[in-house]
């Protein structure tokens, strides 16, 4: 009978194996810098995107070793857009996943070019793909284009650039949350629906979408409420630095009553879907009660 936590647990181990095998095969021409990627690499992380991205091609019918390289690659470049925003210049956070971040233990150097390391490591993967034709090529394509200018990266930029602002908007909280953090929790729904012939492709879209945007409400108002054991990272951070956050523009109440509405509109977008969604509902709700 199905079970969310051993659902997860299943995707998770599989996903887990294959990480492990690519970690090991990354060239060591350097082996400070492969320590540093597999440092962070390896530390853990919920790996919602990847789990994301075998539930979606798992409820599509798709067989997992399909997904499974775009998957690794997708937490590559997740794993490298981290140890980025914890460097001084950025975030200035000295834990990540409960462990000294990536700088603190190999130095920014080492750090920067680990983060630039694991972004071509993800490339490599996805061209390796390519060769099996035009869909994978659409799936690399789409994966590139949520990680780069047009994608995770211009809102990290807008998230550096605007802090400490005094006028903001909610349009621009909006933008931040689409682009740094949703653009790469879509990238693995629409990934595995172009693998799967594009069924569903428009629905998990606008899932994503609203579910990037849940994940990011909820990431906020941890940094206010959370606890550093369980979250692995320092907390109180967002005010320190005066990030646009929704704490700070709507208050904790309704930023918590913004995360529910929102968590509604997630389960209502997967109505649309013709197709089990039983497991993505279920992550729905743990992403909106997480506590890491
Ligand atoms: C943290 O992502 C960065 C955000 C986009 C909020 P996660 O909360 O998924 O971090 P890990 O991978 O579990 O460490
Ligand atoms: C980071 O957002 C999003 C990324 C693209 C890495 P945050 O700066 O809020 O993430 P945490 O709180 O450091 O994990
Ligand atoms: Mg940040
Ligand atoms: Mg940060
Ligand atoms: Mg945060």
């Amino acid at each position: 009978m199905y079970d969310y936590d051993r659902q997860y647990a299943a995707y998770l181990s599989s996903f887990e194996e294959a990480l492990q095998k690519h970690c090991d095969a990354l060239s060591d021409k350097s082996p400070t810098l492969k320590k540093a990627m597999v440092y962070s690499v390896t530390l853990g992380g919920k790996r919602i995107r990847p789990v994301l991205m075998l539930a979606a091609a798992d409820m599509l019918g798709t067989p997992a070793e399909e997904v499974i390289p775009f998957a690794v690659a997708l937490e590559f470049i997740h794993t490298y857009s981290l140890i980025h925003d914890d460097l001084p210049a950025m975030d200035n956070d000295d834990f990540r996943r409960g462990r000294p971040s990536n700088h603190k233990v190999f130095g920014e150097a080492q750090a920067i070019l680990a983060g630039d390391a694991l972004l071509n490591a993800a490339y490599d993967l996805c061209f390796a793909q390519c060769f099996k034709g035009e869909k994978y090529v659409r799936a690399s394509k789409y994966l590139c284009e949520a990680a780069g200018e047009n994608g995770m990266i211009a809102g990290q930029s807008a998230d550096v650039l605007w802090a400490n602002k005094t006028d903001f908007t909610e349009e621009e909280l909006r933008f931040i949350y689409e682009y740094k953090t949703g653009k790469l929790i879509v990238a693995p729904l629409a990934i595995a629906s172009i693998l799967a012939d594009d069924r569903g492709f428009l629905e998990l879209e606008a899932f994503g979408r609203s579910l990037g945007r849940l994940f990011q409400l909820t990431d906020d108002i941890l940094d206010v409420t959370g606890d550093f054991g369980q979250l692995g990272k320092t907390v109180g951070k967002d005010k320190d630095e005066g990030k646009l956050t929704c704490v700070r523009l709507y208050g904790l109440e309704k930023a918590q009553i913004e995360a529910d509405l929102c968590a509604d509109d997630c389960l209502l977008s997967l109505e649309r879907l013709d197709a089990d969604t039983a497991f993505l509902k279920d992550l729905v709700h743990f992403v909106r009660e997480r506590k890491k």
